[in-house]
Order: structure tokens, then C-alpha cells, then sequence
């Protein structure tokens, strides 16, 4: 079995956006002051990067090569909110957008005909968005004495509308080809 024209494309979609997630880790990895944040942004920018290689493999696997795209989430993301202004504002986008990803791929593992390989792809990677989702929460409790916890929130607030509208456009530009996603998801 192999795959259809949206398909090839969502899953080189995903490659893409897992590449650009390992390219802005590793410049904020290599940034950062020593110590256990800077370990955790190496470890992160590390699963990105692989991220990247397990959906190359997939499509792989299934017996064509990813197709090349220009356009990534991130970009369009980081167009509607501007460059982040501290290492705070980072770790905000990052809880957004790291929600937004893991919720994608739940929403992907309810497509109807779900190739085993690409669930098992989607499992493999759903392991380290999770470890992502709860480092960056600790991160960002950790910063609150130096940010303000009210600070920090109505930050992640403004990001996450961002993120919504990004999104709603991101699915109203690309119409059939994630149609299934439109499909709500389940509780
Ligand atoms: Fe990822
Ligand atoms: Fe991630």
C-alpha cells in the first residue's frame, strides 16, 4: 500500500515543520547559559532533529521520498507574533506550540485507514512531545519569580490566540488535503 497525494504531502509537512523545530532548538540551545535548561534545549533540539528523520524514514517506508516545501508552520507562526524577546517568551511559544503539535498528531492517530506505519511513527514521536510539554511547563514555574506568574500567563494567552489563527488559516488554505482533521476530535 502506498501513499496518496495528501498524504505524501501532510507527512512531508511534517518533516518540514519537525526540521525547523530542530534548527530553532538548536540556535536557542546553543544560547542559552550552562546548566539544566541548556541540557534540556540540547535533548529537545536532539528530538527534533529525529523527529525529522523518523517521518524521512516513514515515507520511506512506504515507498516515496518527501516532497520539498518551502512553506512551515513555524514560519507563519513566528510571521504573526514576532521573534521572541526572552528566553521566557521561547518557552511560552514553546508550550503553545508544542500543545498545538502534540494535539495535531492525536487528531492524525483518529484518521480513518491510518497506515500502521504512519501510527507507529506518530506513537514513536508522541513519547518525546510529552517529555517536551512537561519540561517546558517546569521551565517556564521556574521563571515566574524573575517574569511574574501574570506576566508569564497573559504571555502564553497572546501566544495561543496567535497559534489559533495560524492554525485557522494554516487549514483554510490547505482545505481537502487535511480534511479529517476538521473532524472534531474526540474528548
Ligand atoms: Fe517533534
Ligand atoms: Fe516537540
Amino acid at each position: 500500500m502506498s501513499l496518496n497525494e495528501n498524504d505524501l504531502w501532510l507527512l512531508s509537512y511534517y518533516r518540514s515543520s519537525e526540521i525547523n523545530g530542530a534548527l530553532f532548538f538548536g540556535r536557542v540551545a546553543r544560547t542559552v547559559r550552562p546548566g539544566r535548561l541548556q541540557a534540556e534545549l540540547v535533548h529537545h533540539f536532539a528530538d527534533e532533529a529525529n523527529h525529522a528523520r523518523y517521518w524521512n524514514d516513514c515515507v520511506n517506508d512506504l515507498g516515496a521520498d518527501p516532497i520539498k516545501l518551502r512553506d512551515s508552520y513555524q514560519d507563519r507562526y513566528l510571521e504573526a507574533i514576532g521573534m521572541p524577546a526572552s528566553l521566557m517568551e521561547v518557552m511560552a511559544i514553546t508550550q503553545v506550540f508544542e500543545k498545538r503539535v502534540i494535539g495535531q498528531y492525536r487528531r492524525h492517530l483518529l484518521a480513518p485507514d491510518l497506515h500502521p506505519r504512519v501510527r507507529q511513527t506518530i506513537e514513536q514521536i508522541m513519547v518525546d512531545e510529552r517529555w517536551h510539554i512537561r519540561y517546558v511547563r517546569d521551565a517556564l514555574r521556574e521563571m515566574e519569580d524573575r517574569y511574574g506568574a501574570r506576566h508569564i500567563a497573559a504571555t502564553v494567552d497572546r501566544f495561543t490566540r496567535a497559534d489559533e489563527e495560524v492554525y485557522a488559516r494554516t487549514l483554510a488554505e490547505y482545505g481537502e488535503r487535511v480534511a479529517f482533521l476538521e473532524q472534531p476530535a474526540a474528548p
